[in-house]
């Protein structure tokens, strides 16, 4: 699949971002950049609701790196909540080598009440932040499913996502339709994720999701073999990329949940971390437990569960 930035005619600065020095050097275009790929990711990434550029920033190819302070743009009133003591962590669970033994989950099958809750299509600047503050007050373990590209933008936001426990897991570098592509770029686009993440928060994502969903199940089977990743799908899917509002995503993932659900959701979108509050307070009042995907593969009673699930066009 062609570039879509390289289809809008805007190039995107991709070197590689080891540390918050590193940062502040580059140039504004780098997030119009960013804007400009989730308006080309199609529906389901096409939509920011907050996070808009600063003062028209008009990018051109040539910006001076010392005069441009900041790449994360506004986070207006938002302030990260103090830490009060160390960070609690999940129990620690003995977890094998590849993340159980089948090539494709939806769900999985358990005999108590555990979930993984799923975030894909960030990081992003100021909704994964809030989220992660989220999930900090109620000790929830969460998996992102990040977007290489997004990572070497925002490596400081991966980084608090890895210090605070979630797992990170491989949604290709630039998000295209892996059904459609080669073996050869398929290849790229995991390995170019998987380096990202190793490059800001020193991790290896355990499992990978395909975009919109699409992969074959030859695509599966290599990708197992070759990179050690299951595929993770979803058992739960509230549409959050169509705007729902709020009240709506909270009550599909809560009605939609069950004992070993996969539930997929979108931290790139605002309305969909607005959602949060309610949603997990309402998992937990119904006596759910958070897990991170690897720990709910680990906690497999069978086979893995039949079927791919509702692969809608939900990521
Ligand atoms: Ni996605």
């Amino acid at each position: 699949m062609k570039n879509p930035l390289d289809t809008l005619g805007y190039k995107l600065l991709t070197s590689p971002v080891n540390d918050a020095q590193d940062e502040s050097l580059i140039p504004t275009l780098s997030r119009r950049g960013f804007m400009v790929v989730s308006a080309a990711l199609g529906s389901s990434c096409s939509m920011i609701s907050s996070g808009k550029p600063e003062g028209g920033t008009g990018a051109t190819a040539k910006v001076d790196p010392a005069s441009v302070p900041t790449k994360t743009g506004p986070n207006t009133g938002y302030r990260t909540p103090k830490v009060q003591g160390p960070v609690p962590r999940n129990p620690t669970l003995n977890l094998p080598a590849t993340g159980g033994s089948g090539i494709t989950y939806s769900r999985v099958a358990v005999t108590q009440p555990y979930i993984a809750i799923t975030f894909d299509d960030g990081p992003h600047p100021s909704n994964t932040p809030r989220l992660l503050d989220m999930l900090r007050e109620r000790n929830i373990k969460a998996t992102f499913y990040v977007i290489g590209r997004n990572v070497d933008l925002y490596p400081n936001v991966l980084r608090r996502t890895v210090s605070e426990g979630h797992e990170i897991g491989n949604h290709t570098f630039t998000h295209p339709i892996l059904s459609k592509l080669s073996d050869s770029t398929v290849r790229e686009e995991l390995t170019k994720c998987r380096d990202a993440v190793a490059r800001a928060a020193g991790v290896q994502p355990r499992t990978m999701r395909p975009p919109y969903g699409a992969l074959l199940q030859r695509q599966r089977e290599w990708i197992h073999a070759e990179l050690n990743y299951p595929t993770i799908l979803w058992s739960v899917d509230p549409l959050d990329w169509k705007r729902p509002g709020p009240s709506v995503v909270t009550s599909r993932i809560l009605a939609g949940t069950t004992p070993g659900a996969i539930v997929l959701a979108h931290d790139l979108h605002g309305g969909t971390v607005d959602a949060m509050p309610s949603t997990l307070d309402g998992l937990l009042r119904k006596g759910y437990k958070f897990v991170t995907v690897s720990q709910l593969l680990a906690m497999a009673t069978a086979a893995p569960a039949a079927g791919t699930g509702p692969v809608t066009a939900g990521q």
